[in-house]
């Protein structure tokens, strides 16, 4: 699991490097890794009509989908804050949608390292699911 979790670091720190925020300067990278082991990375896109940008969490779950991925076994969020960088409320949304109960959601710092590990119904208690729209 360690070499996991650095594995994770490096991807969502090189995805990092690449985010593009020229309006907030608030970088942020992610990394998931799938069911297949596969590693998929996003960074912060953001734009001049400020409500169209994306963040870091967005992309790379939008990556792990487009690659044939269905299942978050791990996501891990980088950035350099003195606050740690939990996901906000819509891509806690995302996250749920790909999510298994023993998901781990781990934040980074660049300066601090790993600051801390979650699940999903810690960060998204009681949540609107696939499930909820399953027919009885
Ligand atoms: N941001 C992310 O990419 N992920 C988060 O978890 C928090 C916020 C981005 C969105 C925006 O580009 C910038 O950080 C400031 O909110």
């Amino acid at each position: 699991m360690k070499t996991t979790i650095n594995t994770l670091i490096q991807a969502a720190t090189d995805a990092y490097a690449h985010a593009y925020a020229p309006y907030s300067h608030f970088c942020v990278g992610a990394a998931v890794l799938d069911e297949a082991g596969t590693v998929h990375t996003g960074c912060n896109v953001e734009n001049a009509a400020y409500p169209s940008g994306s963040c870091a969490e967005e992309q790379a779950i939008g990556s792990m989908v487009a690659g044939g991925g269905r299942l978050i076994r791990a996501i891990l969020i980088t950035g350099l804050s003195d606050q740690p960088i939990t996901p906000c409320g819509a891509c806690r949304q995302r996250i749920r949608e790909f999510a298994q109960s023993d998901t781990l959601i781990y934040i980074h710092d660049q300066h601090r390292g790993t600051l801390g590990k979650y699940r999903i119904d810690a960060l998204l208690p009681d949540s609107f699911g696939p499930d909820n729209l399953s027919k009885s």
